[in-house]
């Protein structure tokens, strides 16, 4: 292709990155021509395809960047369109294009159906993110029918084989990072879940097989439905990662005059690896909090230590040692409104049990707070279980398909919330209960998938009537959020979904921490908090010391392992603290103590993954903006090496971005900053010492 004609090439530009993009002659789609360090651009594009098509045609070769059926019509689509007689093959012509270098809207339109695209990229001030989104009109006389609404493609060059990174899990085991080398073919992630899931995170990496440690691109969804990501590797060595909604409810509907904007899907560059696209995440991530990155209380939240038992007494006993040790806000999770004894029955009927809250609700919220902790309660609004007053006045809100049972999950349904009555509902209740109590701390929980695709009462009207239900679910659940953000400003809203299963970056966009898995085994968490962190800042993860041994990873380890791995994002404590003896305590104000003096720190720190959870050294490295400060958290996960016993060396963590011509002081000890980096921070392991937090200043 040409791109001789420069009114007809844009290039965007980030902190560190640039992202070019062109309209070849025949002006049919736009071309990626370069993305990577500033100035890449200048020089043949490295996606540029030459010689011929065989079989193919010249669009299944080019590097494009939203791909019609008729662009694109063997290798795969980003967008396949059905007129209302069936045709497919929608071709793009170029109309026009705006923008500067951090924002561009190319607009394409196919003169048979009149279909109009507007395919928009920006570059968040100081990140080097491309987030990109497509707005469709149907400015044609005819409907039509969305059959694939991707949100866009993108290109990375992979000559020798692309390596891939993404990470699958289950309940209590999300975030487990892989990889896998794609010599030819596909590889896709996704969700049929209506919820991002737990199976897979809607994030991929991808590099060059020759240069695993090098330049590496990034590739993450923007949407809390299902979605889909696929990753596809050419005969020329083009790597092209598709990414958007996956359409669970069939073909979307576009009207004739209808719109529709299409899910942000962000791209992130980085040269140093994964490890150095885990922090270009991080800073987009950041600036999505925006005002709201202030440091996260230190909490206790009662899931472990009650479960649903839940009673004023027991969380004031609960409370009461919270506040000691130096807590700031005490979370009551489920089990604290009428007729939740257990998990067959409750859900939908938001009212404090009076039973279990014998002189008033408020009368116990006010004793907590008397502590000196703000409050928090857990909620599940989206849910409802057969067994509960909601369910036997509506049982025509939840998803249903007519005429076929039920699948109940955790013994419950699930509200159909595009809805406008539902989401109205789940509005108002939470609304109510920020309004009637003194709550500062919500833990908006989602304990399952959506199974059935219909609404009741709309069968009669058959296709004609086809509703988006997972646009519409997650287009309230947004609209909710941001509602309840700007009406109660100084409510923190946790994200969960039975663990990790609701964290994407539309997610991060409007909760302020996530709770990503009810699996807090030392061992287990480790791992877990290892692909966290490469795709989420440490201001989302929220983690608790509980009890040892615990419910999943029977593998002890200290208290002082616990805390430090909880202090690496949002620390928390789920523990049953009725039963902690005095050292235990002692030792647990002193660690929250420490947390309270660094949280700004792994806040706002420059975040290095030291090793990893399987191997020798694991250890996050966070490093203050300024420099100054570097805190260091390390665990140790397994082999003693003989220590103690035999003869034996210190574990090296070899720190990363410090100045190696400085010095940094570890109380009495001091290094160069080249010494850190080139030989590493020694530490010593033995039975018992399998954890360390050590704050460097530099001198
Ligand atoms: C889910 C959450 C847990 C807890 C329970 C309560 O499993 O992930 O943290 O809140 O629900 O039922």
């Amino acid at each position: 292709m040409s791109h001789a004609d420069p009114s007809r090439r844009w290039t965007l530009r980030g902190a560190h990155t640039e992202y070019t993009v062109a309209v070849p002659a025949h002006g049919r789609w736009l071309e990626l021509v370069a993305w990577g360090p500033h100035g890449v651009s200048e020089g043949p594009s490295p996606v540029e395809y030459t010689g011929p098509v065989p079989f193919l045609t010249a669009g299944d070769a080019a590097p494009i960047e939203y791909a019609t059926d008729a662009a694109r019509p063997f290798t795969g689509a980003d967008l396949i369109v059905e007129t209302g007689s069936g045709d497919r093959r929608i071709g793009f012509e170029y109309v026009d294009a705006e923008g500067d270098d951090t924002r561009l809207a190319v607009t394409f339109a196919d003169p048979v159906t009149g279909l109009r695209a507007v395919v928009h990229y920006q570059v968040p001030a100081g990140t080097d993110v491309v987030s990109r989104w497509v707005e469709l009109t149907n400015t044609g006389p005819e409907p039509l029918r969305l059959v694939r609404a991707g949100s866009a493609g993108f290109c990375v060059p992979t000559p020798h084989g692309a390596r891939l990174s993404y990470q699958w899990g289950q309940w209590a085991q999300e975030f487990q990072l892989d990889h896998v080398d794609l010599g030819h073919g596909a590889f896709t992630v996704g969700s049929a879940q209506g919820v991002p899931g737990h199976l897979h995170l809607p994030w991929l990496a991808v590099r060059d097989q020759a240069d695993p440690t090098g330049p590496t691109w990034g590739v993450a969804l923007a949407w809390t439905g299902s979605w889909e990501i696929t990753a596809e590797r050419d005969t020329g060595g083009l790597t092209r990662v598709r990414a958007g909604r996956r359409l669970v409810d069939g073909p979307l509907d576009l009207p004739s005059g209808g719109r529709l904007t299409l899910p942000t899907v962000s791209g992130a560059y980085s040269p140093d690896g994964l490890d150095g696209l885990a922090r270009v995440w991080h800073t987009h991530q950041r600036r999505l909090a925006g005002e709201r990155l202030t440091p996260r209380p230190v909490l206790y939240n009662s899931w472990e230590a009650t479960y649903f038992a839940v009673d004023a007494e027991n969380q004031l006993a609960l409370a009461r040692v919270a506040a000691d040790l130096g807590v700031e806000t005490f979370v009551v999770d489920d089990g604290w409104f009428v007729g939740r004894d257990d998990d067959t029955a409750g859900l939908g009927d938001w009212t404090p049990d009076p039973a279990k809250f014998p002189a008033g609700f408020d009368a116990f919220v006010k004793e907590v707070r008397g502590l000196g902790m703000n409050f928090g309660l857990w909620v599940e609004p989206e849910c409802v279980n057969p067994r509960s007053r909601l369910y036997a006045e509506h049982p025509d809100w939840v998803y249903a398909v007519h005429g076929r049972p039920l699948t109940p999950i955790r013994n419950q349904y699930l509200l159909d919330l595009g809805r406008p009555e539902v989401a109205e509902f789940v509005h108002s209740t939470v609304d109510g209960l920020l309004r009637r109590h003194d709550i500062g701390y919500l833990k908006w929980d989602f304990n399952r998938p959506r199974t059935e695709p219909g609404r009741p009462g709309t069968e009669a009207a058959g296709n004609a009537a086809r509703i988006d239900l997972d646009g519409a679910h997650v287009a309230n659940l947004h609209r909710i959020y941001e509602q309840l953000r700007r009406d109660h400003p100084h409510v923190l809203i946790e994200a969960c979904a039975g663990g990790g299963a609701r964290t994407d970056l539309a997610m991060a966009a409007r909760a302020d921490v996530f709770w990503p898995s009810d699996n807090t085994g030392p061992l287990d968490r480790l791992a877990i908090q290892y692909g966290f962190l490469h795709a989420n800042a440490p201001h989302l993860l929220s983690s608790w010391v509980t009890d040892s041994p615990g419910l999943f990873d029977p593998r002890p380890r200290s208290l002082a392992f616990r805390f430090v791995l909880a202090m690496a994002g949002v620390l928390g404590i789920g523990a049953d603290i009725r039963h902690w003896t005095a050292e235990q305590r002692a030792e647990a104000s002193r660690w929250i103590a420490r947390y309270k003096e660094i949280r700004e720190i792994i806040m706002h720190g420059t975040v290095h993954l030291v090793g990893g959870p399987d191997q020798p050294r694991c250890a996050v490295q966070y490093t203050a903006p300024d420099g100054a400060t570097v805190v260091v958290l390390a665990w140790h996960t397994g082999r003693l090496d003989g220590a103690g016993l035999l003869p034996s060396r210190p574990v090296r963590l070899p720190l990363a971005g410090l100045d190696p011509a400085a010095g940094y002081r570890h109380g009495d000890v001091h290094y160069s900053g080249s010494h850190l980096g080139a030989v590493g921070l020694p530490v010593r392991w033995s039975a018992d010492h399998d954890a360390e937090l050590v704050v460097l200043q530099r001198v």
